[in-house]
């Protein structure tokens, strides 16, 4: 009897959010027009991407599977969390990131002549440089430096939102690019992230940048994941409880860490997948989920909001815009605006005109038994 290896489930599985998958799945489109975009010239729209998608849609995991290829291609990237003071993260990660490529370099500090290049040694800026420049200037002697060891400079920007440090950055990264620097830009965040109604310079950036809307992986290549993870750390499951344990997940990558995790946890040493363990892992994920992703979507939407996505809930995956309108009735909500906010949201899709689906899986059978 091969004894599963319980401490291994917790890194082939990992459902929490903003890790690092041991396995990336999928959304090979994405990540190779990005990589095109990083082979362009620069100031092209495809080296300034935005992300969107809902909480564990996978947009953490996308950014930093995108640093590892970015990487390979010679760039040097700062990654962080939007916030105030991400301006200066962006520089110290920046420095931190490219250090390597400075190791051997023995020009210490030597007075005028490094200070007049704004740098110390290494990419540690000069004293005169630290105090004096901004955000802009102090980024431009970065693409300079990295470009000696030609390398670009890549900014990765999580959780993006219209914010002061935002605004800095995003012009910034224009004044660099018409500089000619070698710089891209990637930012993720949740659909609204860019459906504020206010009109200022971040929205104008942001509404320029190659715009991709994250949606479900395809649960063929989640299917041949769990073969090979279920193999390596000696889980017995037939091919009807892979499949359904594929397409339990309908694609949502959380979903996927969830219901992996769970098989694992609840299938006894040298065991096989059976009916009562799928029900279990399935019940255990779903719990995660309403706290995890149906919660946090549901809790900012108004009463009228949640009448509107009930009414949808109630005819499945697919309802008609004219089928909703009937079942709204006239005591509910007028349509259009609710229609309009939740897509904004991305609480909802429209596949088609006409049509309107649920974003994430399962969202509807939890607002029927909520
Ligand atoms: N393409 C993928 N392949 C494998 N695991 C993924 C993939 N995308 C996301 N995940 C996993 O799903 C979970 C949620 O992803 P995350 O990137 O944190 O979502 P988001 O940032 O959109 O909220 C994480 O455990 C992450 O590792
Ligand atoms: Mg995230």
């Amino acid at each position: 009897m091969k004894k599963i290896d319980r401490q291994i489930n917790h890194v082939v599985f990992q459902p929490t959010f903003g890790n690092r998958p041991n396995q990336y799945i999928g959304r090979d489109r994405v990540i190779e027009q990005f990589i095109m975009g990083l082979q362009e010239p620069i100031g092209s729209r495809n080296r300034c991407s935005l992300f969107l998608g809902q909480r564990g849609m996978g947009k953490t995991a996308l950014l930093l599977e995108l640093s590892d290829r970015a990487v390979k291609l010679g760039y040097v990237v700062a990654r962080v969390t939007a916030h105030e003071g991400m301006a200066q993260a962006i520089i110290e990660q920046f420095q931190l990131n490219g250090s390597t490529f400075f190791k051997d370099d023995k020009r210490q500090l030597t007075g005028m002549a490094a200070g007049a290049l704004g740098f110390s040694f290494g990419l540690t800026f000069s004293d005169v440089t630290e105090r004096q420049y901004g955000f802009r200037s102090k980024m431009s002697l970065l693409c300079d430096k990295l470009a000696e060891k030609d390398k670009g400079a890549l900014i990765l920007i999580d959780e993006v939102r219209t914010s002061a440090a935002m605004r800095e950055v995003a012009s910034a990264y224009q004044e660099l690019v018409g500089d000619g620097k070698n710089i891209a830009i990637a930012m993720a965040g949740l659909p609204h992230a860019v459906s504020s109604v206010l009109n200022d310079t971040v929205l104008t950036f942001l509404n320029r940048a190659s715009r991709v809307e994250l949606g479900l992986i395809s649960t063929n290549l989640i299917r041949a994941y769990y073969e090979r993870a279920f193999k390596g750390i000696g889980i017995k499951i037939s091919d009807e409880y892979l499949d359904r344990a594929a397409l339990a997940t309908h694609g949502f990558p959380y979903l996927m860490q969830l219901i992996g995790y769970y098989l694992i946890q609840y299938t006894p040493d040298g065991g096989t997948v059976d009916a009562v363990i799928m029900d279990k892992a399935e019940r255990s994920s779903m719990g995660d989920m309403e706290n995890n992703v149906f919660k946090p979507i549901l809790n900012p939407l108004s009463d009228n909001d949640k009448f509107f996505l009930r009414a949808m809930a109630k005819h499945g995956d697919t309802v008609s815009t004219a089928k909703l309108k009937v079942a709204m009735g006239k005591r509910g909500p007028a349509l259009q605006p609710y229609r309009k906010r939740l897509l904004e949201s991305g609480v909802i899709e429209a596949p088609r005109r006409g049509e309107l689906i649920f974003a994430v899986p399962y969202l509807a059978e939890y607002l029927l038994q909520e």
